[in-house]
């Protein structure tokens, strides 16, 4: 089947010894959904070939340039997923290489943006049957670990947090309402490094993926969800979920688990 929309996939990684170039971009094109069809739509809105995109002719996309529909406008991108491409297919070509990136000391990033009902959510979180990247690349983070645990002295510490951004506002998806009816004002603030940082947002230290998908689906909960006219549950925040990583060789160094 073919797809109507599609969502973009960046990532970037401080890694120079990475694979990839510091920003790689991937654009995955999903299936037209039931909604879609109930509603009379069949028609492929996209083409593609390799890494490049296209509106089909046939499209009423925006993209379409009226002016000079004749020449057609080609994108470029590093990575593109068809509809018999799964979240797995995702996780592989592109969040695995970063992870693997991240469990050496890099910092990374993975972000999903696109229009609404695109695929975002999908690709992020996914469902019992195709779990999403995030999820993949939890499980991937602890089994490298311990794989590492067996081969040599090695600890591990990682801890997350959920930050929701809704109107301009900024939301700790960690904290249950019901038990933090006034929580702490959140604020974006720079470190001594220079970093972006969010005072008073929880950390929380995990154990186990298990760990780290119920605080996902706890933060879930806590979102701001809403129906559009494309998507009838519709994700109307930005979402930040992060994962700090630390490891170290147990001969030469213990971390310091006061700050936990
Ligand atoms: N690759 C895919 N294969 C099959 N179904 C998909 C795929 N991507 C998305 N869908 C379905 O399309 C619908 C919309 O997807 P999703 O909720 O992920 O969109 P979104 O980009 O998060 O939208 P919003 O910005 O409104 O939150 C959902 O029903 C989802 O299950
Ligand atoms: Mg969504």
């Amino acid at each position: 089947m073919i797809s109507s929309s599609t969502s973009g996939m960046s990532s970037s990684s401080s890694s120079s010894s990475s694979a990839f170039e510091s920003v790689l971009v991937a654009v995955r094109v999903r299936r037209v959904i039931q909604e879609e069809e109930d509603k009379g739509k069949r028609e492929a809105q996209w083409e593609w070939k390799g890494n490049q995109i296209w509106a089909s002719p046939s499209s009423s996309s925006s993209v379409v340039d009226s002016a000079s529909s004749s020449s057609r406008r080609v994108f470029s991108v590093d990575r593109l997923f068809g509809p018999s491409d799964d979240n797995r297919s995702v996780h592989s070509s592109v969040v695995a290489p970063i992870i693997s990136g991240v469990v050496q000391g890099y910092n990374a990033t993975v972000f999903a943006y696109g229009q609404s009902s695109s695929g975002k959510t999908h690709t992020m979180l996914g469902d019992e049957a195709d779990p999403g990247v995030m999820r993949r690349a939890v499980e991937q983070i602890f089994r490298h670990f311990e794989e590492e645990c067996e081969q040599r002295a090695v600890q591990f510490l990682i801890r997350v947090s959920y930050l929701e951004i809704y109107q301009e506002r900024l939301k700790d998806l960690l904290l249950d309402p019901a038990e933090h009816p006034s929580p702490p004002r959140l604020a974006i603030q720079e470190d001594r490094d220079g970093n972006s940082v969010i005072a008073n947002l929880t950390e929380v230290p995990v154990q186990c993926p298990e760990d780290i998908f119920t605080l996902l689906e706890m933060g879930e909960r806590f979102r701001h969800y809403g129906v559009t006219n494309v998507n009838r549950h519709s994700s109307r925040s930005h979402a930040i979920f992060r994962l700090i990583v630390e490891s170290s060789a147990t001969e030469t160094a213990t971390l310091d688990a006061s700050e936990y």
